[in-house]
């Protein structure tokens, strides 16, 4: 089962997409993560992005399409999340005629709806374990332990460099303009499904695993 899960900055998709990886054994494909290895790697293409990424604008189609077609060849027994990605109309048309060459389809768009304000306290209390990634929240979701990762145990946490107000405006305008007119695409297509994100995280996630038991009987 391929699915997409679409939403604002701070909706929640990468806070979702670890738990699916980890609970149904799908790979999860974020544009966003692997622009971000890109920056650390310090490759030409790293150098590239950082700049357009801190600022809060869209990378170009061409590199974030690239980045996709070279995963989906791995191939992923258990389906991919798209969290991230597609974020433009060509985007979206790239990904069905790369699926369509690979012989798959999408199941299902889960559009995660968020208010703007709460968008901005989530991406203000955001942290997240250097050594595997965990998603945490200053209030929503701390460490069980203050300062020990749930997950690996690890001690170091990072903030984005784009976590900040001024990128938040941009990204968001980038969201309105550029990223929300594929909830009509998919609705036209018949695959979007609307989850309140706004609830806690464990409900959103029951509400995404109904969705997708529900897809997977066809
Ligand atoms: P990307 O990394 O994709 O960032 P984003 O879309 O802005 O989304 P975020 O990762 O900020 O939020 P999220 O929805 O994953 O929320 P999370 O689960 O972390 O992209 C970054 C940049 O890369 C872009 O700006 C662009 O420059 C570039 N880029 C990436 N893809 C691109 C593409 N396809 N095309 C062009 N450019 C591209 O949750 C946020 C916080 O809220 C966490 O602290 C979490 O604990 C908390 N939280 C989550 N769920 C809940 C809940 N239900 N209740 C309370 N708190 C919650």
């Amino acid at each position: 089962m391929n699915i997409i899960l679409l939403g604002p900055p701070g909706a929640g998709k990468g806070t979702q997409s670890r738990r699916l990886v980890e609970e149904r054994g799908m790979v999860q494909l974020s544009t966003g993560d692997m622009l971000r290895e890109a920056r650390a790697s310090g490759s030409e293409l790293g150098r590239k992005v950082a700049e357009v990424m801190d600022r809060g604008d869209l990378v170009t189609d061409d590199i974030v399409i690239g980045l996709i077609e070279e995963k989906l060849k791995e191939g992923a027994e258990g389906g991919f999340i798209f969290d991230g990605f597609p974020r433009t109309l060509a985007q979206a048309e790239a990904l069905d005629e790369l699926l369509a060459r690979l012989g798959q389809k999408l199941d299902a768009v889960i559009e995660l709806a968020v208010d703007d304000e709460a968008l901005v306290d989530r991406i203000s209390g955001r942290y997240t374990c250097a050594g595997c990634g965990e998603v945490y929240h200053d209030t929503a979701r701390p460490t069980r332990e203050e300062g020990v990762c749930d997950v690996c145990g690890g001690t170091e946490f990072k903030r984005r460099a784009d976590d900040n107000p001024e990128s938040l405006r941009q990204r968001l305008m980038e969201y309105y303009k550029k990223t929300s007119p594929l909830i009509g695409y998919y609705h036209a297509k018949g695959l979007l499904h609307r989850v309140d994100g706004m609830k806690p995280v464990g409900e959103v996630a029951a509400e995404i695993d109904r969705i997708l038991d529900e897809a997977a009987k066809g």
